[in-house]
């Protein structure tokens, strides 16, 4: 497996439930990580919320500085963020997270994107940048939880860069519990943003924090 020990993790929009989750969980693995938002002040306290060195700074600094950067915004934002930090982001794999989902009195349901995927949006705005598809079915909650030793899941990594995907799996693993396994080309990552709204169901009727397992492999 890849060696990324070492490696810092940058977040952007890491002030939020999904970002932060992520930043303790590779925190806790002895990751550098740098915690992004709009702004520097909001980064910082979500960084001393998580402790274990982690450090907050404005979403273009922590695109500068960390070694591999993680996107962690809702949808909304994703494709204007991902713009204004072209330049930062140059030469870096940029780990993109965001299920473009919708909301209504029925549950969740997948959004159309012009561009296939958010992973492929992120990837046509990036074209300097190796985007990798990942952690998109794992639960905030879980990672933040205090009690859960080990993530019981799959990380599904998708990405059309050999070395880019087998660097993002290790680092899946650095999570107890949590196995990376290569998932296809990006153009297949719409289905696996898609399939989030199927976990929120299964989450709803099942009271839980569903994830996928894959098997035979
Ligand atoms: N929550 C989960 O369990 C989970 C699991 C898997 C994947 N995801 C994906 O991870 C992403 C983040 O989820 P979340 O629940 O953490 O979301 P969130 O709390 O709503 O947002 C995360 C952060 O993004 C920043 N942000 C919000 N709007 C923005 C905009 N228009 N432009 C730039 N930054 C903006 C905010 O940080 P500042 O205000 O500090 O800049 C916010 O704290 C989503 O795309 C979601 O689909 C979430």
């Amino acid at each position: 497996m890849t060696d990324v020990s070492g490696l810092s993790i940058g977040i952007l929009g890491g002030t939020g439930d999904q970002g932060k989750g992520l930043a303790r969980r590779f925190a806790l693995a002895r990751h550098p990580v740098l915690i992004g938002s709009r702004s520097a002040g909001r980064a910082q306290e979500a960084a001393d919320s998580i402790g274990h060195g982690a450090r907050g700074a404005e979403n273009a600094v922590v695109a500068t500085e960390a070694d591999v950067v993680i996107v962690a915004v809702p949808y909304d934002g994703h494709k204007a963020l991902l713009e204004s930090l072209r330049a930062e982001l140059a030469g870096k794999i940029v780990i993109d997270c965001v299920n473009p989902l919708g909301f209504d009195k029925k549950g969740a349901f997948a959004l159309p994107v012009e561009e296939g995927s958010a992973a492929q949006q992120a990837a046509a705005v990036l074209p300097d940048s190796r985007v990798v598809a990942a952690f998109h079915h794992v639960s905030a909650v879980v990672l933040m939880d205090p009690a859960v030793d080990k993530v019981d899941l799959d990380v599904l990594v998708l990405g059309e860069d050999r070395e880019a995907t087998d660097l993002v799996q290790a680092l899946a693993a650095v999570i107890p519990g949590v196995r990376g396994v290569y998932g296809g080309r990006l153009r297949n990552a719409a289905q696996v943003e898609a399939l989030t709204a199927n976990l929120i169901s299964i989450n709803r009727r099942y009271k839980a924090h569903a994830g996928i397992r894959v098997t035979d492999i």
